[in-house]
């Protein structure tokens, strides 16, 4: 029985692209994602076509098994909100995951079932790691591409909607530079 995905690949730190593992490439533009931000209307002027994120991934395997999957999150901002991705917490809260940075400036903004937020920063060589029952997004604080690698459980299952609902309960702004939760 095949337990693990073919790990014949090879990743690429700047772009986060994979080849080999049969990985798949998914890009977001803004008009996908547009109701995550404060300003989802005017979107800050931006196209509603600006690539925001990109991430491969090996296909989903029929048994449970130890997954992989790498992200590339533009730099930029919505008015004054960085550039970040959907964010979910795990359906399985035992079951989290583990990130390592590969190249860039980032966040980790990350929220409890009580609805407290905070961040950690990301940065390349630095790892982090949540269980299921954190809620997980990344927004890039930086200047270049931010590009990580995550491990994850194929069974952890993603909740995204209730994300989409309710949001996180502070949001991760640009004020006076510098990343802030407001
Ligand atoms: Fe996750």
């Amino acid at each position: 029985m095949k337990t693990y995905p073919d790990l014949d690949i090879n990743i690429n730190f700047r772009t986060g692209e994979i080849v080999g593992g049969g990985c798949l490439e998914l890009a977001r533009t803004l008009a996908e994602i547009r109701h995550i931000y404060k300003d989802s209307v005017e979107l800050g002027g931006l196209e509603p076509t600006t690539p925001v994120y990109k991430t491969w991934a090996p296909p989903e395997p029929d048994e449970p098994a130890l997954l992989y999957g790498t992200t590339l999150l533009l730099p930029g901002t919505v008015g004054d909100e960085y550039f970040m991705t959907r964010g979910h917490y795990h359906i399985k809260p035992g079951s989290g995951e583990f990130t390592v940075t590969l190249s860039g400036h980032g966040a980790a903004i990350l929220m409890d079932k009580d609805r407290n937020t905070w961040w950690v920063e990301m940065k390349p060589g630095v790892a982090t790691s949540v269980d299921g029952a954190i809620a997980h997004r990344a927004a890039n604080i930086g200047d270049e591409p931010l590009v990580f690698l995550t491990c994850w459980m194929s069974d952890c299952g993603h909740d995204y909607d209730i994300i989409a609902r309710m949001g996180f309960s502070q949001r991760l702004l640009k004020v006076g530079g510098n990343p802030t939760l407001v």
